[in-house]
């Protein structure tokens, strides 16, 4: 792999998803890592990533000089950029410039590392010491008004650096510095697509399970379906899956589920039709809290319920969880953290089952996992689905959970999603919640008659990780247009609004 060294700050996630896109596979390993144990993972290259601190201040993290008589390429960014300067005989201090944002720089000498680049064009920076003096051997590529020297390279050496974050979006040929990093000054092929991902996904799988057989929750979502086809191709059908049909899932999710995932994988699958047993147990609650905790305990109860009837359960050894990359870093497993023998954190297995865990994505990121999806030949809207909360529909009605209520919220949420994919604007936005509120009645006038009806709440959101969140901002016609059907097509709907509330202060969901 190119190991990215994490120096600390948030890009060392966003440069091994560059040199992902790049295709070429990364990692990530902390800074602390030795030397010794960077060469031991045979890297084929090395990026030392910015981090928020002066390469002179007390504590800072300083590389190695060792790293740089490995004989690996290496390049540095931002801090890594100062601090392999600094490892390496060269000057490092404040200029008494700091440049934060976009900044213009001059290219004096194109070398390897930046050919085909314009003389000048605009870099994103975040620095206050600067590179003064590039050691012995470099040469200087460019400049900007707060550092002499803002890029360098040894291309005997396949040693390169930047000040500035190629990484971001604002940084004009940021992934195009990448790649001529990755390709032509260290050499590397462009070899990891989805079909090599797959492929090295089966034959890991293989090796891990054997003959034993696995279990897989499915939850409808992207993760958990692409997880399953995957251990699927490898093991066939020492493969189950098990799908809780609580009767809180959109329009079509069971079809698409019970029969479009089936038809297309051949998997397994048993469905607990549990609609029932939720609905009942839902009657008369109102909290949301107490709705999450309902349904949460029901999950549990039908899902264990459902492995027991499982042929042979008794036999099933290994779990599948479609953990991703970026949990498993951040959760500082990134050094390969050995499987979990235990069942503790998948909540609704038996306590006389024990499971290995088996994580067929925890080295992808999540537009990897989509495009293992399309290379299976999952169904589009399944690869390509918002994300969606566990409980489901049961959280967008606000107020008491019914049959009735559950399907005049699923016409009307399906009239979005159909809109919104059908005007292209799908990818602009991160989820759309619908939302019901049923304890709220509005007047209207339809045809003759004054009505009485409910409305509905429209949420588009735009978000990178759900926890800010900005409202999108749709076209008009759009809205209107989902407007219009859900009022004349949805039973009890006078009225449909657009939620205009930024996360924070407000949620995503309503309840
Ligand atoms: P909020 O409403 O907190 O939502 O802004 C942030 C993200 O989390 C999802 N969400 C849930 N997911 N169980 C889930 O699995 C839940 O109880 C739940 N509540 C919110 C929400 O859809 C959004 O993506």
């Amino acid at each position: 792999p190119v190991l990215v060294v994490d120096f600390g700050a948030q890009y060392a996630q966003l440069i091994a998803r560059r040199v992902r896109e790049a295709k070429v596979y990364s990692e990530i390993v902390p800074h602390t890592a030795s030397v010794e144990a960077i060469a031991a993972r045979r890297p084929a290259a090395i990026i030392l990533s910015g981090g928020p601190q002066s390469v002179y201040a007390d504590g800072a993290p300083q590389v190695d000089p060792r790293l740089f008589e490995l004989g690996v390429p290496v390049f540095g960014i931002c801090y890594g950029f100062q601090a392999m300067a600094a490892s390496l005989g060269g000057e490092v201090s404040q200029t008494g410039l700091s440049e934060f944002g976009r900044t213009p720089t001059t290219v004096t000498q194109r070398g390897v590392l930046l050919h085909n680049l314009p003389d000048s064009f605009s870099t994103w920076m975040s620095h206050g010491d600067a590179v003064k003096v590039a050691p012995d051997g470099f040469t200087v590529l460019a400049h900007t008004a707060g550092a002499p020297v803002a890029a360098f390279e040894d291309a005997e050496r396949r040693l390169a650096g930047v000040q500035w974050h190629p990484e971001v979006l604002h940084s004009q040929h940021g992934q195009q510095v990448i790649a001529q990093f990755l390709y032509d000054v260290a050499g590397l092929e462009p070899n990891w697509t989805a079909a090599n991902i797959v492929e090295e996904a089966v034959a890991a799988i293989r090796a891990e399970v054997g003959d034993a057989k696995v279990l897989c929750a499915l939850s409808g979502g992207v993760d958990s379906a692409v997880a399953a086809a995957l251990v699927h191709k490898a093991i066939g059908d020492q493969l189950t899956c098990a799908f809780v049909d609580h009767g809180l899932l959109r329009k079509g999710e069971r079809e698409q589920v019970r029969d479009d995932f089936v038809r297309i994988t051949g998997i397994n699958l048993v469905v607990a039709d549990a609609e029932e047993q939720f609905l009942t147990a839902l009657a008369g609650v109102s909290e949301p809290e107490t709705k999450r905790k309902i349904i949460g305990r029901e999950f549990i109860r039908v899902f264990e319920q459902t492995v027991r009837e499982i042929d042979d359960a008794e036999d099933i050894q290994f779990l599948v969880q479609g953990t991703l990359y970026p949990d498993v870093v951040e959760s500082g497993g990134g050094e390969g953290a050995a499987n979990i023998k235990s069942h503790h954190n998948v909540g609704g297995l038996p306590d006389d089952l024990q499971f290995t865990l088996i994580e067929p994505l925890r080295t992808l990121f999540k537009d990897e996992v989509r495009a293992v999806g399309e290379e299976l030949g999952l169904p589009h809207e399944m690869v390509w689905r918002h994300p969606f909360p566990g409980p489901g529909l049961g959280i967008r009605i606000v107020g008491e959970v019914t049959r009735e209520r559950l399907d005049l919220l699923r016409e009307a949420d399906a009239i979005a999603r159909e809109e919104l994919a059908a005007s292209g604007h799908e990818q602009d936005v991160w989820q759309f919640p619908v939302v019901l509120l049923a304890d709220v009645r509005s007047v209207g006038v339809q045809g003759d008659g004054r009505t009485y009806g409910h409305p509905i709440v429209l949420r588009p959101v735009s978000s990178e990780d759900a926890m800010t969140a900005d409202w999108s901002r749709l076209p008009y016609e759009l809205l209107e247009k989902i407007s219009t059907r859900i009022t004349n097509e949805v039973r009890e709907v006078n009225r449909v609004v657009l939620d205009i509330t930024s996360k924070p202060p407000g949620t995503i969901e309503w309840e």
